[in-house]
């Protein structure tokens, strides 16, 4: 069981994240459940709440990092229909782990447009992965450490203020993984606000947006990267580089069992991965719009403290 028991929020962006057990037998409105996201918390299944089949479960399994190209995550891109980070040596274990992630992202996707209603139809859907790697002791570069608190920014895939809600499973038979979570990015946004910069007011007027429709045009480095999206960046690296924060911030410690599946928006729950291996994850960028509580997002709370727009929305 969780680390820390299930509570009930109180619909508010608060210091603390709590974890929001959905079960068949006590359902919840669609609204309700987009609101405790929005707010910070998880929602937590204690099974997946669409079929895994067993025989993909064991092949996942069965993946024993047997080659060095095993030691980064499997990305899966759903539009493309392409998987990267795979051992090309084994061309029919390829083309399996291939039809199992497309299988995950679209059962993923399914059950989320049937739960979540209010965002349904109004996302991207973005990578899934495979996490064959054991987080403990795992060896990376500080940016790209998952064991130090952050929140989530893609640096080559900007939402412009849209969110980024990750659903993730693990799949381990035996082992939890194991997360950190720090205060959500409403109470640590005016603290790293100081320590990165808010960004100036750009992108206004006519003679801006045309400079950034050529820019796009010719692929211009950083030009669909809205001054939100280059703050949001900053702001994970900040975190990862500031241990007075991860020494000094309120932690709550999460296990998640074999078998959790859990849904996070993790460009607002600040969170830390230190222990586990075989986790799949499918993630979803929900427009903004979407929002049932839109001045939560981190966009808003941003654009709150600049006191000017931050995205060409
Ligand atoms: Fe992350």
């Amino acid at each position: 069981m969780p680390a820390t028991s299930p509570a009930h929020s109180q619909n508010t962006a608060a210091e603390t994240t709590n974890l929001i057990t959905v079960s068949r037998t006590s359902p919840r409105e669609a609204t309700s459940l987009c609101e405790e996201l929005e707010c910070g918390n998880i929602l937590y299944f204690s099974e997946p709440p669409f079929l895994i089949p067993a025989e993909d479960r064991e092949a996942l399994l069965g993946q024993k990092q047997s080659s060095a190209a095993f030691h980064k995550n499997v990305a899966y891109r759903p539009a493309e229909d392409r998987v990267t980070g795979l051992d090309e040596s084994d061309a029919a274990g390829a083309e399996r782990l291939h039809a199992i992630l497309r299988g995950y992202s679209q059962s993923a996707m399914k059950f989320l447009g049937e739960l979540l209603t209010p965002y349904a139809g109004k996302w991207k859907l973005d990578y899934a992965s495979f996490r064959p790697i054991e987080e403990r002791g795992r060896v990376a570069r500080l940016h790209a450490r998952n064991d130090l608190p952050h929140v989530d920014a893609f640096p080559t895939r900007p939402t412009n203020g849209d969110r980024i809600l990750r659903l993730f499973t693990n799949i381990n038979p035996t082992q939890s993984r194991v997360w950190m979570t720090a205060p959500p990015f409403a109470a640590i946004a005016p603290y790293f606000a100081k320590s990165v910069g808010l960004p100036a007011a750009q992108w206004q007027g006519a003679l801006s947006a045309s400079l950034r429709k050529l820019a796009r045009a010719v692929n211009w480095p950083g030009a669909r990267r809205s001054p939100y999206d280059q703050f949001m960046h900053a702001c994970h690296n900040a975190m990862k580089e500031d241990t007075a924060f991860q020494q000094s911030a309120a932690m709550q410690r999460w296990e998640f069992p074999p078998n959790a599946t859990w849904m996070v928006l993790t460009d607002c729950v600040s969170h830390a991965v230190l222990e586990g291996q075989y986790a799949l994850e499918q993630t979803f960028i929900i427009s903004r719009a979407a929002m049932v509580r839109p001045e939560l997002a981190p966009v808003a709370i941003l654009e709150r403290l600049a006191g000017h727009p931050l995205t060409g929305a």
